[in-house]
């Protein structure tokens, strides 16, 4: 990451910038991303609007870091979770969204370097707990109609983090990044809620299944 990025002060990214030329840039090996980005910061600073601009969006790159390790994470999990399984159609219905995952990760390495040159993901604890926690029911269940209701229950409370990271992402794009962006972030987001309602559906059957009146 360029070292600006990471100054959150004012007076540094003035001081880092200010007598930076675009073959200065070329010489410390900025690519062209990072010059464009190095320079709208500039030009921000100058306008007056930087920390009002810079906190929100900020947060935005971090969010966009986070969601990524995220997805990471699920396009290594959701393959267990399909060897585990035993219905067919929840089989499936994980394998079409591990499809959707690879692209959603695909639309996250495209905003971030658009947006700002790089993809830096940075390590999701939130989602590292839930995959987590669906391991220990995967681990744990020893009847395998338990396991696929242990396995949609898992995969839904995955789904409603992502629609909730996704829901903020695409609010934060309108307002700090661009149109396209913000377009992206919501194609992602009604993805994981349509994976969520298959879950739902899938559920209504495999609850019955796992339900085994003592
Ligand atoms: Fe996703
Ligand atoms: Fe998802």
């Amino acid at each position: 990451m360029p070292f600006f990025l990471r100054e959150n002060r004012r007076g540094c990214i003035c001081r880092t910038l200010a007598g930076i030329t675009p073959r200065g840039l070329r010489q410390l090996g900025w690519s062209s991303p990072h010059r464009s980005f190095a320079f709208s910061t500039l030009e921000n600073f100058h306008r007056g609007d930087l920390l009002k601009s810079d906190n929100l969006q900020k947060l935005y790159f971090d969010q966009l870091d986070q969601i990524h390790s995220a997805e990471t994470q699920i396009r290594e999990a959701l393959p267990k979770m399909i060897e585990a399984a035993s219905e067919m159609e929840l089989k499936v219905a994980l394998q079409n969204h591990l499809e959707e995952t690879h692209v959603h990760a695909a639309r996250l390495d495209q905003i971030l370097l658009e947006a700002k040159g790089m993809v830096d993901p940075k390590h999701c604890k939130g989602m590292a707990a839930l995959i987590s926690e669906g391991e220990d029911v995967i681990h744990d269940a020893t009847d395998e109609s338990v396991r696929d209701a242990g396995i949609i229950a898992a995969a839904q409370k995955i789904e409603h983090y992502e629609m909730a990271a996704y829901g903020t992402l695409r609010t934060f794009a309108e307002i700090v990044g661009t149109s396209q962006h913000a377009g992206l972030l919501d194609q992602t987001l009604e993805e994981e809620k349509h994976a969520d309602a298959i879950l739902t559906n899938i559920a209504d059957t495999a609850n019955d299944k796992a339900h085994k009146p003592a």
